[in-house]
């Protein structure tokens, strides 16, 4: 299985597709499968910490009628022996930043078609035999065009079905595409109409869509809401013409490293059987934040870790955050980067209300683990989420998710029923304030009521989303869409 990803935990990332690109290799890897990982060496990867080793090998890039060249670097995947490989290129990705956001940088296209061809380029100097070809996002969809044309014959592909996995429709990479088609040696005269272009320009997630022997997106209900509604961003006509290729693989979490009862990053752990250690957390967390007197106030505490950007309904916490903690009765505890009006927002709101709203921005994993096990819910009220895994995490941590039920929100987080105490969470529909405070409302009306308090807990925990079952969904995905290239 060959994976092409612009994000791979640990090495680099910006949000779940990194988790996501890491978890399946090395799932894959232990169930037998053997797995190549191509990623650039971007210049904030950490080659100490991460043990990353240059090779001997450099490998050469056709890029339209030249070639370009990249130094080949490598380390394991930690906890895994798949191999993850390192295209260096002082061009592409000696700079700060993956994307260059939030505008993006003028030539990712050209960057990302390098990485999406060179990826073929470095199988061959390894011999590698492929039998997949998965590439996640708009970023190195160009690399199922590639599989199609360059390298349909060549013996190392001949056999090798590609697989789409999108996880996000909003970002489709748009561009130029005499520039693009010239970088990918393809001619440009029949353009219009083809495969990579919509709306007159060339669209990377289009040219996914269609040369992919299968598609998958990262939730059943996503699978649904791209067809079917706004979510699809354009390209539901390309979906509809796919639909038969296009299935919903749920996205799973490494429980290795999100577990309470042995998470390194927590001074002390809890089980099903016994949640001190959750209390324990919560009340260090409260006494490191802010007085005594003000700590031993006993609330809800509703966390969040999210990038903060329009997709994670931040709108809907700037019309009712203020609302809410004027009630005093409860506490918000949010991790989050991203837009600066956001982060201002939030910050503004950590000084006004210094014991209610504890705000930590920045990007920080150890502590994005605290927020999830100290509190008590954790809430993600997006506007669209292909599949979210924070959910995931905190069902384990015994933390209650309050959510909107969009996209693998809706399929993975159920509502509560006080009669006969099933639900693992509270959920709402409409993307409105009035609607995210009711469900606040009817969750913190649980909190330490009696019995349900406990079986909400106890339902959380019992959830099971991991990624060695996620990874099994993909490999029956594999096998079909190898049937169907031999058919
Ligand atoms: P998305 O990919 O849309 O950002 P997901 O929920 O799939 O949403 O994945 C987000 C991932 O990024 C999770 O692993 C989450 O813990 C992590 N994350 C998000 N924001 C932060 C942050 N500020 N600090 C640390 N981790 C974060
Ligand atoms: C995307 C989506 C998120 C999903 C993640 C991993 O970033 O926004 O919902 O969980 O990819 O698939």
């Amino acid at each position: 299985i060959l994976t092409i990803a612009a994000e791979c935990a640990p090495f680099a990332k910006i949000g779940g597709l990194a988790d996501v690109a890491a978890a399946l290799p090395r799932e894959w890897q232990e169930m037998g499968h053997r797995n190549l990982i191509v990623l650039p060496k971007y210049a904030d990867i950490d080659i100490q910490r991460h043990q990353l080793h240059p090779t001997e090998i450099v490998v050469s890039v056709p890029m339209g009628h030249w070639r370009e060249y990249a130094r080949v670097w490598k380390a394991v995947l930690p906890d895994s022996d798949a191999e993850v490989y390192f295209l260096e290129s002082d061009d592409y990705f000696e700079r700060k930043g993956i994307y260059g956001n939030p505008d993006g940088f003028a030539d990712n296209d050209r960057r990302f078609c390098f990485l999406s061809r060179a990826a073929f380029e470095l199988a061959i100097v390894l011999g590698f035999e492929t039998s997949i070809v998965h590439a996640h996002d708009y970023h190195t969809a160009l690399s199922l065009a590639f599989l199609k044309t360059h390298y349909r014959y060549h013996p190392l592909f001949a056999h090798a079905a590609g697989v789409y996995t999108i996880h996000n429709m909003a970002f489709q990479g748009q561009s130029d595409p005499r520039r693009v088609l010239d970088f990918m040696g393809l001619p440009f005269a029949n353009f219009r109409g083809s495969w990579f272009e919509h709306d007159g320009v060339f669209n990377m997630m289009k040219c996914g869509l269609m040369f992919a022997d299968k598609i998958t997106t990262v939730s059943p209900t996503y699978a649904e809401e791209i067809r079917w509604t706004a979510k699809g961003e354009g390209m539901q006509d390309y979906l509809h013409m796919r639909a038969a290729d296009l299935i919903g693989v749920l996205n799973g979490v490494d429980y290795h490293e999100w577990n309470p009862e042995h998470d390194t990053h927590l001074s002390t752990h809890y089980s099903p059987s016994s949640l001190d250690g959750k209390a324990v957390l919560k009340a260090e967390l409260l006494r490191d934040a802010m007085p005594a007197s003000e700590a031993s106030v006993d609330l809800p505490l509703i966390g969040m870790v999210s990038r903060l950007t329009a997709q994670k309904g931040i709108a809907l916490l700037e019309e009712s955050m203020e609302y809410l903690l004027q009630s005093g009765e409860l506490r918000f505890l949010i991790l989050g980067s991203g837009d600066r009006r956001y982060e201002n927002f939030l910050q503004r709101m950590g000084r006004r209300y210094p014991t209610r709203a504890l705000i930590r921005t920045g990007y920080n994993n150890a502590i994005s683990h605290q927020v999830i096990a100290a509190a008590d819910f954790l809430m993600v009220p997006s506007l669209f989420e292909p599949c979210g895994l924070t959910q995931l995490y905190a069902l384990k941590y015994g933390t209650i998710p309050i959510v909107r039920a969009t996209g693998g929100l809706n399929d993975t987080v159920h509502e509560y029923n006080a009669q006969n105490g099933t639900g693992t969470g509270f959920r709402f529909e409409k993307f409105q304030a009035t609607s995210f405070v009711r469900a606040v409302r009817r969750a913190v009306h649980y909190y330490k009521n009696e019995p349900h308090w406990h079986r909400l807990r106890q339902n959380a925990m019992a959830s099971e989303f991991s990624a060695r079952g996620s990874a099994e969904n993909y490999i029956r995905v594999f096998q079909w869409a190898l049937e169907k290239l031999r058919a």
